[in-house]
């Protein structure tokens, strides 16, 4: 007779010693995608492509593109007012912006300060935080040391891209994956509620040449040449990418799995980094997904990098595919290398 396992308790590992300081959860989240939509039919126009290439490779069917004078800052203002507007936050509350992006509007001053001025948070400090595709997980976590510390009470996070503005549209290899978006949420202590249990964040600079943009930085300047010699544009090594991002998001899953003594059985929605359908189902398999556990948006927006997990959370929660109380397991890998997990009882 075969006697199913009783199911484990969930453990918040922030009750250490029976005592949790506070309590970071996300009061509210919004999203942002701009209204132009670029098919794989179009880009089979514009490099030597195909729809069934793409479908078949990536899973990716369509992806969005910022209209012209529309920047990072645009589509991070966009989210965040939309998150602020459910979240009932007003722009006075908000004590610190992060914005997670590798699509600045410039190198600098920071995107966050200029999102800033466009929600009018007049109060809020600002500041960017870089680590590519994982950069929205890296971002709740430190938004959330700064709940956690009580240096403040409302932290914004956003995820935001307009990946379009660093496409080769000659590079058949990258410029069918990416697309523009941005995703917010609104961090709050918010006693009696679990929230953001935990996160885990890794990176590998010893793997930074498998995915980065080498020109424009202190290292290669901007020049004639180094334009010219197509430098400020992403470059990916796609297939080595795709064995770490694997592993990473499997190994980063279970780590923090682990610590809040769950099994993926219990997690209702898995909501990993939307880069390739190949990839995904490859972690579901791996971490013993059932079909439909793993969310998927990648169809229709391609990788937004930052924005990813932003955006797809935000519409899992929209579609009343997560509800209040489940848990729900985010993953993220990115350049750098850089990974992450997060388990958050919604
Ligand atoms: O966001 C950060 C994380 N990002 C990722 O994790 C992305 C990871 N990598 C991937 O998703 C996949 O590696 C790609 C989708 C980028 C590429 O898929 P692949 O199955 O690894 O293809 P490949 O690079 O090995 O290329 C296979 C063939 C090549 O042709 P040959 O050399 O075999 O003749 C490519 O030139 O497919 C060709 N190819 C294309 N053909 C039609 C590459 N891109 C295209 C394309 N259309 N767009």
């Amino acid at each position: 007779m075969s006697a199913t396992p009783p199911e484990k308790t969930l453990t918040n590992p922030r009750a250490k010693h029976g005592f949790i300081a506070r309590t970071c959860s996300i009061a509210a989240v919004g999203a942002y995608v701009p209204e132009r939509v670029l098919t794989n039919a179009e880009l089979e126009r514009v490099v030597d492509t195909s729809d069934e290439w793409i479908t078949s490779r990536t899973g990716i069917k369509e992806r969005r593109v910022a209209a012209v004078g529309e920047h990072t800052s645009d589509l991070a203002a966009a989210a965040a007012l939309r998150a602020m507007e459910r979240g009932g936050i007003k722009p006075e509350q908000i004590d610190l912006i992060i914005v997670a992006t590798i699509t600045p509007d410039m190198p600098f001053p920071a995107t966050a300060c200029l999102v800033q001025q466009k929600i009018g948070a007049r109060n809020a400090a600002a500041f960017d935080l870089e680590a590519a595709c994982s950069g929205f997980i890296f971002a709740l976590e430190v938004g959330q040391q700064f709940i956690m510390s009580r240096t403040y009470d409302t932290v914004l996070v956003i995820g935001a891209e307009k990946l379009t503005s660093i496409i080769d549209w000659k590079d058949r290899n990258t410029c069918v994956l990416f697309g523009d978006g941005a995703g917010a949420a609104i961090l709050q202590n918010r006693p009696n509620t679990h929230g953001l249990l935990t996160v885990c964040m890794g990176a590998d600079g010893s793997k930074a040449n498998l995915l980065s943009m080498p020109g424009g930085g202190s290292r290669c300047p901007a020049t004639a040449e180094s334009v010219g010699s197509r430098l400020h544009y992403l470059r990916m090594d796609g297939k080595e990418t795709f064995k770490n991002a694997v592993q990473a998001m499997c190994q980063a899953g279970r780590e923090v799995m682990r610590r809040c003594n769950i099994d993926i059985s219990q997690i209702e929605c898995i909501i990993p980094h939307q880069a390739n359908q190949r990839i995904l189902d490859a972690v579901g398999e791996r971490l013993g997904a059932q079909p439909g556990q793993v969310f998927m948006n990648l169809d229709r927006f391609g990788n937004t990098s930052a924005a990813s997990v932003a955006i797809a959370l935000d519409e899992a929660v929209e579609t009343g595919r997560i509800e209040r109380g489940d848990l729900v397991l985010l993953l993220v890998f990115g350049a750098g290398l850089t990974w992450g997990a997060a388990v958050i009882e919604w």
